[in-house]
């Protein structure tokens, strides 16, 4: 009887260790990441307390806010220090996140970092450290959207994998960097980024795959180039809020898949292409305050039948035209 209570002892203690280490002794927290993290957590100033839980003594890494690990290896593949609304219900906190300080390089030590969400933090015009476009070009996303960042972005920036980089809303300076991308969303807008755009565009020889450009709200100026053709990924565009001048390039035609062309407060004169009845696709469409002449095109009515907004006001369009916008 005592053998028999001892073996199903040895059996219960067999069956329950596997769990037993799963669950504690085999923390999926990686020692070196812990550390790196640790060292980001110092350079950051924790306005919210968010980071609470990110102690030396608190074990599993992987279990604190924000940080995410892949579950095979351990490694942290994401963080989320942003302040959209998934963080914010999990760190429990007082309306948004905001941190600030500085960015530490030991984020460089997090080697299979894929999704860094640093949006709508507080960086207070800290210049960007040079190190992280390294990190940048590894990422599948980037949003560092709202955060009070400047500086300027490196002229050449090779993003490998990236499928989304979101650098909108901080205070960007510089030539629009000539972005080696296999990345379906680009934003940079409403920063204070300069100069021609055709550097970014032209002299591309692959098919890029970029679905989303958005480029609004910068000081950018030239002409609006011809070189659209590699860009056929295209939905949505959006260049307003610039100093671009001349025409609008007939290349636009060509992006198939267009649904929304924002290209409104700029200096675009000229008649509007022909090649613009290709875009089939379009849902909304505004030039609105440029210096466009000539009328309506009647192909916008007739092969454009699925666009639902037009802004076309504030142009020099002829008379007739206007009664039609304004009705
Ligand atoms: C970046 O983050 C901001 C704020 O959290 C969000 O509004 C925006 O949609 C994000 N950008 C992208 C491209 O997901
Ligand atoms: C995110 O938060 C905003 C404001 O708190 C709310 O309006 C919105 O519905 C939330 N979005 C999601 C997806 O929960
Ligand atoms: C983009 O992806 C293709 C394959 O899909 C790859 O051959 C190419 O090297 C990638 N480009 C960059 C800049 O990573
Ligand atoms: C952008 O940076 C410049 C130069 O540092 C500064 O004067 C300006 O106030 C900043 N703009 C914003 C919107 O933060
Ligand atoms: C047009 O752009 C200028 C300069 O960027 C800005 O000051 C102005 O407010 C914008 N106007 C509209 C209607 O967006
Ligand atoms: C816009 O571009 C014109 C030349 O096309 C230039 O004279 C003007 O200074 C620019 N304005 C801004 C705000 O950059
Ligand atoms: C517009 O479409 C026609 C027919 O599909 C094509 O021949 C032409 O090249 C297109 N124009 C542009 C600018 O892509």
């Amino acid at each position: 009887m005592g053998l028999v209570t001892f073996i199903s002892l040895i059996l219960l203690c067999l069956n329950s260790i596997p769990c037993f280490c799963a669950g504690i002794s085999k923390p999926s927290c990686i020692q070196s990441q812990r550390q790196a993290l640790l060292k980001i957590k110092h350079d950051l100033i924790d306005y919210s307390n968010m980071f609470a839980d990110w102690r030396a003594g608190n074990g599993d890494c992987c279990k604190w806010v924000g940080v995410f690990c892949d579950k095979a290896t351990g490694h942290v593949t994401e963080l989320r220090l942003g302040s959209s609304n998934d963080t914010i219900a999990s760190a429990g906190a007082h309306g948004r996140l905001k941190l600030g300080g500085k960015l530490n390089p030991a984020l460089l030590d997090l080697m299979s970092l894929s999704y860094l969400d640093l949006s709508n933090n507080d960086f207070d015009q800290t210049p960007i450290p040079r190190w992280f476009w390294n990190l940048a070009s590894n990422l599948q996303y980037l949003n560092i959207s709202g955060s009070h960042f400047q500086g300027e972005i490196p002229d050449f920036l090779a993003i490998r994998v990236s499928l989304l980089l979101d650098l909108s809303y901080n205070n960007f300076t510089g030539s629009l960097p000539v972005i080696s991308l296999n990345a379906t969303v680009l934003v940079l807008s409403n920063n204070a980024l300069s100069g021609s755009m055709s550097q970014f565009l032209c002299h591309r020889k692959h098919r890029m795959k970029l679905e989303v450009l958005g480029l609004g709200g910068n000081l950018l100026s030239g002409e609006i180039p011809d070189c659209w053709e590699k860009w056929g990924s295209l939905v949505a565009i959006e260049l307003w809020g610039n100093n671009f001048s001349g025409k609008i390039p007939s290349s636009v035609g060509a992006l198939a898949s267009l649904q929304s062309l924002h290209l409104s407060n700029n200096s675009l004169d000229g008649e509007m292409p022909k090649s613009l009845s290709n875009l089939t696709e379009l849902l909304t469409l505004d030039f609105s305050a440029n210096q466009l002449s000539g009328e309506i095109p009647p192909w916008m009515g007739e092969r454009l039948s699925k666009l639902i907004i037009i802004g076309l006001r504030s142009n020099m369009l002829l008379e007739n035209c206007w009664k039609i916008n304004n009705e």
